[in-house]
C-alpha cells in the first residue's frame, strides 16, 4: 500500500455512509483469542480516524501509531518463536504499512490532514484481506499449538508402551 498518492476521492470517504467506514463484525473473528482483542482495537481506532475531525487527527494517529506498533510486533514475535512457516511475507507486509504511517505521520506534522484520511481508508480497505488471508493462517497455527498441548498429555503412556517406535 501507499500513501504517498493521496486521491481526491479519498478525502470525501468518511462522508460518503457507512458502507466506507470500518466497523467491527464477528466475521473479522479468526478464533485465536489475543489476536482477535488486538483486531477489535485496529477496527475501532481505524474506524475512528475515518471520521474524527482534523483537530482530533493528531492525538488519534498517535494513538493508532502505538497500536500498529504493538499489534504488528506481536504478530511478528508470535511468528518467529514459533518457526511460523513463510512468515516473511506476513512480516514485510506490516513493515510496508509500518513505513507509511511513518511517512504519514511526517506530513500531518507539515499540516496535511487529507493524507490521513487517505491513510484510514486504506486500512480500511487493507485489513479484511489481510486478516483473512494472513492473519487467519497465523491464528491456526497459534490456536493448533495451543491445543496440540492436551493429547501429548494423553499420550505417555501409550508412547513409552510401545516397541520399536
Ligand atoms: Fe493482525
Ligand atoms: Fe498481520
Amino acid at each position: 500500500m501507499s500513501a504517498s498518492s493521496p486521491s481526491p476521492a479519498n478525502a470525501d470517504l468518511a462522508d460518503a455512509g457507512d458502507l466506507a467506514i470500518l466497523r467491527w463484525h464477528d466475521g473479522y473473528l479468526l478464533g485465536y483469542q489475543p489476536m482477535d482483542h488486538v483486531h477489535e482495537e485496529f477496527v475501532e481506532l481505524v474506524g475512528q480516524l475515518q471520521q474524527a475531525a482534523d483537530a482530533e487527527l493528531p492525538a488519534l494517529l498517535e494513538s493508532f501509531v502505538a497500536h500498529a506498533e504493538s499489534h504488528f510486533g506481536e504478530e511478528d514475535r508470535w511468528m518467529r518463536e514459533t518457526d511460523f512457516p513463510a512468515r516473511e511475507c506476513h512480516i514485510n507486509e506490516h513493515a510496508a504499512v509500518m513505513k507509511s504511517v511513518m511517512e504519514v505521520r511526517e506530513l500531518l506534522a507539515k499540516g496535511n490532514h487529507a493524507v490521513v484520511r487517505d491513510l484510514a481508508a486504506e486500512l480500511a480497505g487493507w485489513f479484511p484481506g489481510h486478516a483473512d488471508y494472513l492473519d487467519s493462517a497465523l491464528s491456526h497455527w497459534m490456536c493448533k499449538r495451543r491445543l496440540g498441548g492436551k493429547p501429548i498429555v494423553l499420550r505417555r503412556g501409550v508412547e513409552s508402551g510401545r516397541v520399536g517406535g
